[in-house]
């Protein structure tokens, strides 16, 4: 493989194209507009200046990076020629399903078509293309460039080959890929999230603080973040959607989001994207400040 799209320049988006290039493919980096194409584009310039800092790359190595990234807002020119798409755009079924459609009449038939989704049923993408065999999850993990799972997930139709090509792609990446079936939450959503859940039912019944409840699982469980502050990062409101889809899909309430974490969504209290969730980020510091709400 050479060149390689990417449908969507927010966080997910432009982390998979800073990967790809830093491994000097070509690729397109494709968004419905220009200043998200900036934004995006930023936001990779920002993390190779840190890789730099960090003495892990060299400046040459940054700008490289960044030559090897093409954006576009027009999805077919940036599709051209692709030996693999990688889409990443919002998590909403509808769109997904629309950017689909599209890939199947714009890219060449021997495309590769994958998706990011971190909760949408792959069969269901694969099903609105004329190629099931060649649609696949590869789902990436924030921060991009320093995680090192890639979840693949197959789809009912999606081929051996195709399903090892994906997994050679992702170990040439550096990263650790993971075969996983297609069913709703994947692996790592389906266990992330009623972990998550669990954090904000504890919260909410009162058997402990916002902090208690972080440190508990940082240092008794070895996890970098705890779940609240993971949640934060994550997006209530991604978590929300994905415990709904685990919810409807495995008609089981033991999924059920905790009443706590719908109404903070409803609030607007997104986590970090927002500005405040289970902490606030307001602030300039680096130190985790407790939302007043919780403090
Ligand atoms: N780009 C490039 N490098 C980055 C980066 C970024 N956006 N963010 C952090 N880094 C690098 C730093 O340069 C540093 O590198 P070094 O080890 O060479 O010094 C390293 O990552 C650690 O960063 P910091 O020292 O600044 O900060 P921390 O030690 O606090 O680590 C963290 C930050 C990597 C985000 C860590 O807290 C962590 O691993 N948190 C958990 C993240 C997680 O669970 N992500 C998965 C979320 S779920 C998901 O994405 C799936 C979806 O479907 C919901």
């Amino acid at each position: 493989m050479k060149k390689i799209a990417v449908i969507g320049a927010g966080t997910m988006g432009n982390g998979i194209a800073h990967v790809f290039a830093m491994k000097g493919y070509a690729v397109a980096l494709i968004d419905i507009s220009e200043a998200a194409l900036e934004k995006g584009m930023g936001t990779v310039a920002k993390n190779l200046d840190r890789m730099v800092r960090k003495e892990r790359i060299t400046e040459g190595d940054k700008l490289s990076t960044l030559s090897q990234i093409t954006t576009y807002t027009d999805t077919a020119k940036g599709v051209k020629d692709a030996d693999l798409v990688v889409e990443a755009a919002t998590e909403n079924v509808d769109l997904k399903l629309k950017i689909f459609k599209n890939l199947s009449a714009v890219t060449a038939p021997n495309t590769i078509l994958a998706t990011n989704t971190s909760s949408i049923s792959i069969t269901k993408i694969a099903a609105v293309t004329d190629r099931p065999d060649k649609v696949i999850g590869m789902h990436f993990f924030n921060p991009v460039p320093v995680m090192k799972l890639v979840e693949v997930i197959r789809g009912y139709a999606t081929s051996d080959e195709v399903t090892a090509q994906i997994m050679e792609l992702s170990k040439g990446l550096g990263k650790v890929p993971v075969e996983v079936k297609d069913y709703p939450g994947f692996t790592a959503n389906r266990i992330l999230m009623p972990l998550i859940n669990e954090a904000i039912i504890t919260l909410y019944e009162g058997v402990a603080g916002v902090q208690e409840i972080d440190t508990v699982m940082k240092l008794g469980m070895g996890h970098p973040m705890g779940p609240l502050q993971l949640a934060d990062f994550v997006g209530l409101d991604v978590c929300l959607a994905i415990l709904r889809v685990l919810q409807e899909g495995f008609g089981n309430s033991k999924y059920a989001p905790c009443p706590l974490l719908v109404n903070m969504v409803a609030a607007g209290k997104l986590g970090r994207k927002s500005g405040e969730g289970f902490y606030d980020y307001s602030g300039k510091g680096k130190d985790l400040v407790i939302s007043k709400q919780f403090a």
